[in-house]
């Protein structure tokens, strides 16, 4: 059974039923395939948050605990980042909210199927990461699946891209063919991602003037402009009025 154990409690760095505006907006990373760059699109999607002035959390669904391992390393508050098993990810979300977090990344891990359903279901959004390559794009229709099931829409990420030539966009067209919108932009194959991951860091503190802190600050306004993700900020707003 998953050990339970928060890295980090919720700060309260706004006072409780201090909502920012939009509230919490939830995403779920979901692949099949390990090494597909769920925890590294989570926690950095997390700190480019933090950096936009939105308090962010990570729920570490992984039983391996990568991004509990990162924010130890990290040994900061924020952005929050908590383990725990699937099935407390609704309780620890209701938390999230009534402590003012407005992005929550739930980053889960590949070969559990009751768990991604969960985290997908918790979600308003499900993002894909998917590398270019033949096996990535086999495991997107598992991931894909899963999002249907839980009626929570769904959206890729190319990752790991090589910076020249036409592999982004060709992958992008093959999730297209497979029914799946790969936001932009791509992630490059980039050192800085694997540095910043080693440092208990984002890519937007490790280099962020860098390319891929450019990258990750993109896709994160480009996931909050999404119509599932605005619908609840929208929803959100009219319930805290
Ligand atoms: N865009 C990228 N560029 C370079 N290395 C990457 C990139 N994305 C992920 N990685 C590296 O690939 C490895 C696996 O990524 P990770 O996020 O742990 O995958 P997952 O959580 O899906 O198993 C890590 O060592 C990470 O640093
Ligand atoms: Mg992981």
């Amino acid at each position: 059974m998953t050990k339970t154990h928060n890295i980090h409690p919720f700060p309260r760095p706004l006072a409780r039923n201090t909502q920012p505006p939009g509230g919490l907006r939830r995403l779920a990373v979901l692949s099949r395939k390990g090494g597909a760059g769920k925890t590294t699109l989570a926690v950095n999607l997390a700190v480019a948050a933090q950096a936009r002035g939105l308090p962010s959390a990570v729920l570490d669904v992984d039983p391996q605990a990568s991004a509990s391992a990162w924010a130890e390393v990290r040994g900061a508050t924020s952005p929050v980042v908590r383990h725990c098993p699937a099935r407390h990810v609704e309780r620890v979300l209701g938390e999230a909210a009534e402590d003012g977090i407005a992005l929550a990344l739930i980053d889960t891990a590949p070969h559990a199927e009751g768990a991604a359903l969960t985290a997908a279901r918790a979600a308003d959004l499900v993002v894909i990461p998917c590398r270019p390559a033949l096996f990535d794009l086999c495991a997107v229709t598992d991931s894909l699946d899963m999002a249907r099931l839980a009626n929570v829409p769904a959206v890729a990420v190319v990752n790991a891209a090589p910076a020249r030539g036409r592999l982004a966009a060709e992958t992008a067209a093959a999730l297209a063919n497979l029914g799946l919108d790969a936001v932009a932009p791509p992630l490059g194959q980039r050192a800085a991602f694997v540095h910043a991951l080693t440092a208990g860091q984002g890519v937007v503190e490790y280099a962020p003037r860098g390319k891929a802190a450019g990258e990750v600050l993109a896709l994160l306004d480009r996931l909050l402009a999404h119509p599932a993700v605005r619908a609840t900020a929208k929803n959100n707003e009219g319930r805290l009025a």
